[in-house]
């Protein structure tokens, strides 16, 4: 009985074989001929793209790969500049103790000026406080944990960055629009650039305070633009998050959208730790 059944579908299997090679043909065929350009294309998409997308789990290291393994999340606020955004960057504890370490040194912010500048022509420009630290000086290890992670975030070693410009904006203070990079058209040569900026936001700013990028996807770009308006992307300040943003094309060439500035603070005080990474390993302090 078993034989039989085997052979009867032997026996009904070779003609339907055959129809279905011929119309498989046929329809190949004839698909070519009237859609020659309907292939569908199926790009094989990158198992670690898949894997960052869904639940954060991340890839092994290696045997001789770096042993952290940690996942610092990010949002593209902006490509005309490029500019990222890092929430939770830093907690509330490092940021009030970033805060505490400087308090009691700020002295009023000042500026590079340009040829022809004086600390006159230039007054009400900037008109925080500040004060320089590196991590180094940190004997908590909290700016030293925040270099490394920006390190870390952006590729580019510790030792590009300038120690930190930690500040302090209160109610009316503000940071007209200019550029971090040093366009040797106005400066004069520079032995390297700022290629990158990362703001660390160290509180809550109830009113104001943004900070803006008014040549926001290039427009704007010209020169009666008024260097003192709160236009474009605007970044409200959160504790503890991150903001950064690159001066320089990926060519080396000055980006004119990476102008940007800080908008009056209107309601509480704004506290920022700036980072400015160089193009070069970055040895004096200045
Ligand atoms: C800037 O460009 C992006 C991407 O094209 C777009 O989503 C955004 O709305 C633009 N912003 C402005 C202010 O035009
Ligand atoms: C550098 O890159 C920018 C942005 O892609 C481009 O507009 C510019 O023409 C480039 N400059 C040079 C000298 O290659």
């Amino acid at each position: 009985m078993k034989i039989k059944t085997k052979r009867s579908k032997r026996k009904l299997g070779l003609p339907a074989a055959i129809i279905l090679c011929s119309l498989f043909f046929l329809a190949g065929f004839y698909s070519s001929i009237f859609f020659p350009h309907d292939v569908p294309v199926t790009i094989p998409r990158l198992r670690m793209l898949e894997v960052a997308e869904g639940d954060h789990d991340t890839k092994p290291h290696g045997l001789t790969g770096e042993a952290s393994v940690e996942s610092i999340p990010f949002q593209v606020l902006s490509w005309k500049p490029r500019a990222l955004y890092f929430p939770k960057f830093a907690t509330p504890e490092q940021c009030e103790s970033i805060i505490k370490m400087v308090e009691s040194k700020l002295k009023p912010s000042t500026l590079a000026l340009r040829k022809g500048e004086t600390a006159e022509s230039t007054k009400g420009t900037r008109t925080s406080s500040g004060s320089f630290v590196s991590g180094s000086e940190d004997e908590t290890g909290t700016l030293d944990f925040i270099e490394k992670k920006i390190a870390k975030a952006t590729m580019i070693p510790q030792s590009h960055g300038e120690a930190f410009n930690i500040l302090r904006y209160e109610i009316g203070q503000k940071y007209d629009s200019h550029y971090d990079v040093f366009n040797p058209d106005e400066y004069g040569p520079q032995s390297s650039q700022r290629a990158a900026s990362f703001l660390l936001y160290l509180s809550n700013v109830e009113e104001g305070g943004e900070t803006m990028f008014p040549f926001e996807n290039g427009s704007g770009v010209s020169p009666g633009f008024d260097y003192k308006q709160c236009v474009g992307l605007k970044v409200k300040p959160r504790q503890g998050d991150g903001l950064l943003f690159y001066s320089l094309f990926p060519n080396g060439t000055i980006d004119p959208t990476s102008l940007h500035g800080s908008c009056p603070v209107i309601k509480g005080v704004k506290w920022v730790a700036t980072k400015w990474i160089r193009d070069q390993i970055w040895t004096t302090d200045e």
